[in-house]
């Protein structure tokens, strides 16, 4: 592990060495042979690695696969609007997503509570400086200060809890503590407890009412950030809620219940607001926080099945998710509007474009073939369990996310053609490469899905 952490740093090295012609494919070849050589060794654990400092486990091993995925593709994505910058900022661009992707790692490996809330809180320096320096507009200081006030104020509960679990019971080691088997429920209000200690989590993940940085975070951010944040940074909050439930043994569920309320109600009013949207990646954010909703719902049901569906979930939205960002980038980068009605029309200029957008699209609906099918079939099966009613306003946001997936499309891709887009350069194999390195994960875990159920 420490290996392949020594590798991740070297890319700091090559990103501040490299001559200024060749960096951005050094860097990049750089990052995928590190991504591909972690993932070797990953699947060469057999999800069944810990030592003092590390973990691998099925919780942590399919995020820390996907954020390995995801390193060198940020890479690729970026390249052609900042090689315009300054090789300085350039390079600087590069050491920071590279730190941003490194600790997002570290959070996901790393064994002891302690740890993993440093690196927790620590990812969320370089994603405010890759969002505020990097940024669009000049929104940009707005949606950094909402990202981190939000963060931390939702962090300090967390670190309370985390030093009194210290003092009472000196290890903060998930695997130790169950074995101690320690109930962390001697509060009057557990189902409060409960919210505030996983309020740094509900924050990053992000659930409905603590969700507004999300969107100003994604539309400010460049295509790197915006993929980091979709794809690993808000599973990290998913990530820390199955990582700590193992803390308490009792059932949550019933005192937890307006919680749940607030989540199936964000599931079904931000898939509503999507169909409301006007720019193309606020509603990629929108749709984010719907999908995460779900989530929350399936860690609050804690039973096996929910759990799994939560982590396949998750997985499938880090890759839907940031594919259609990348989509979305690439028509910013033609035309530099976000606004979906420009982009009419496209789908008889760039013809194999669409051929991404309609796969990405079924994948985003969650079509029976994909893994959201299977993660949202999952935790659909066990909202059925835990109340009817819930499974059928659950089941409204099938609709919803059918309709405004197909609004997605038909709003970018299809139409009369307006004489501004006949002037668009074409798709380079960058792009198309990018795109299909994120399609193929997902289709390949189609026919080995065990690798991400548990
Ligand atoms: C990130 O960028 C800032 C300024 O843009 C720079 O000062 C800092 O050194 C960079 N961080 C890393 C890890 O390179």
């Amino acid at each position: 592990m420490l290996v392949i952490i020594v590798a991740w740093a070297s890319i700091f090295i090559t990103a501040a060495l490299a001559p200024k012609k060749h960096l951005w494919s050094l860097t990049t070849t750089h990052s995928f042979l590190i991504a591909f050589l972690s993932l070797i060794w990953f699947f060469f654990q057999d999800f069944m690695f810990s030592d003092q400092f590390f973990i691998i486990d099925n919780i942590s091993g399919p995020l820390t696969i996907l954020t390995c995925w995801l390193f060198p593709l940020t890479m690729l994505a970026s390249q052609s609007k900042l090689s315009l910058e300054p090789i300085k900022r350039q390079r600087m661009y590069i050491a920071n997503s590279t730190f941003l992707q490194l600790t997002t790692l570290l959070a996901f490996s790393a064994s002891d509570l302690m740890l993993f809330f440093i690196f927790f809180e620590a990812s969320l320096i370089p994603t405010m400086i890759i969002i505020t320096r990097w940024g669009a507009q000049e929104r940009r200081l707005e949606a950094g200060m909402y990202l981190a006030f939000y963060t931390m104020l939702g962090a300090i509960p967390l670190m309370i809890w985390l030093i009194k679990l210290y003092t009472t019971h000196y290890s903060l080691s998930p695997g130790l503590m169950q074995i101690m088997s320690i109930t962390q429920t001697n509060s009057n209000y557990p189902g409060l407890f409960w919210v505030m200690y996983n309020l740094a989590f509900l924050v990053k993940l992000p659930m409905y009412c603590l969700h507004l940085w999300l969107p100003k975070a994604h539309v400010e951010a460049p295509i790197a950030g915006s993929m980091v944040l979709a794809g690993t940074l808000l599973k990290l909050g998913g990530y820390g809620i199955l990582r700590t439930s193992t803390l308490i043994q009792d059932n949550i569920l019933n005192k937890t219940f307006p919680i749940m309320i607030i989540a199936i109600m964000g599931i079904l009013a931000t898939a509503l607001l999507c169909l409301r949207q006007t720019d193309l990646k606020s509603l990629i954010a929108m749709s984010s926080v719907s999908h995460m909703n779900l989530v929350v719902t399936a860690t609050l049901i804690s039973s096996p099945w929910s759990y799994s569906g939560a982590m396949v979930m998750m997985i499938a939205h880090g890759l839907t998710s940031s594919a259609l960002f990348c989509l979305a980038n690439t028509s910013y980068e033609r035309t530099n509007t976000r606004t979906m009605v420009i982009l009419r029309g496209t789908t008889l200029i760039f013809p194999l474009a669409w051929l991404w957008w309609l796969i990405v699209a079924m994948f985003n609906i969650a079509l029976p073939p994909s893994i959201s099918f299977a993660g949202e079939f999952l935790i659909m099966i066990s909202l059925f369990n835990w109340s009817p009613t819930a499974f059928l306003a659950v089941a409204m946001n099938l609709i919803f996310t059918t309709a405004y997936t197909l609004y997605v499309l038909w709003a970018t891709q299809r139409g009369p053609i307006p004489n501004h887009i006949k002037s668009l350069y074409p798709f380079s194999i960058r792009e198309h490469a990018l795109l299909f390195l994120h399609i193929l994960p997902a289709a390949l875990l189609i026919a080995k899905p065990d690798l991400i159920l548990f």
